[in-house]
């Protein structure tokens, strides 16, 4: 279930048809195969966040594979640098192909790992970070990066309304139980947190964009 109305975002994705250039053969395969990769109306998103910010240095947790790094890596400035985590096998040997035939790949670290145990050992700042791990561990992954990241600089987190159940109980599977308990938390901390401002945009599945004051 979409959280906005079928025809509105039908439409947005009629307009934005066309405009994924090399990527949109990694864009297929991903559709093919179910692969969760970012909507197209997030990925404009996301390009227009890295102009407007002016990144340079970028940290992105969930590489899937590959497809949101190498979007990042065309939009930001050509000094920015990306690193990206990603914990499956499967999608890090995917990824690792997809950026190594790419001409952006000398910009992008890709690393194998758990964001939760790669994220306190990187000794760098960070200007901009995409959140689009599990769903269920975002405020771990969020105390952890704000550690790293600049005054100045942003968090973006994807698919924080999760199919609408973060704001209504009834559209809650109970399987998703225990998510969509986390994802309130972590909606309600970055919210109320000193020195950050969010915003919570209902586009595609809700992306959070935070913002470190200072
Ligand atoms: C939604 S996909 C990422 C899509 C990608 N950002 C894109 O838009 O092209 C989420 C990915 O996060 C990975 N992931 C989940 N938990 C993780 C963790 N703790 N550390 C690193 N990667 C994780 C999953 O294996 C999956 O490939």
């Amino acid at each position: 279930m979409n959280i906005n109305y079928d025809y509105i975002e039908e439409y947005i994705r009629s307009i934005l048809k066309g405009g994924y250039g090399e990527l949109s053969r990694l864009r297929d395969y991903a559709n093919n195969n179910n692969i969760p990769i970012i909507s197209p109306e997030v990925e404009q998103f996301i390009r227009i966040l890295l102009k407007v910010s002016d990144a340079k240095n970028i940290l992105e947790l969930g590489t899937a594979i590959g497809y949101s790094a190498l979007i990042m890596a065309e939009a930001a400035n050509p000094d920015a640098k990306i690193t990206t985590i990603e914990v499956r096998d499967d999608m890090y040997e995917m990824a690792k192909e997809n950026i190594s035939a790419n001409k952006y790949s000398k910009r992008i670290r890709l690393i194998k790992g758990d964001a939760k145990e790669v994220v306190p050992k990187l000794n760098e700042r960070y200007d901009f970070v995409f959140l689009d791990a599990a769903k269920g561990h975002y405020l771990g992954f969020f105390k952890d990066c704000i550690k790293k990241l600049n005054y100045g600089g942003i968090v973006v987190s994807d698919n924080v309304l999760y199919r609408g159940m973060v704001a209504k109980d009834e559209l809650i599977n109970k399987r998703d139980k225990t998510i969509v308990r986390r994802m309130r938390n972590y909606l309600d901390y970055i919210s109320n947190l000193d020195g950050y401002i969010t915003s919570v945009i209902p586009l595609c599945d809700g992306v959070a964009l935070t913002y470190k004051e200072g």
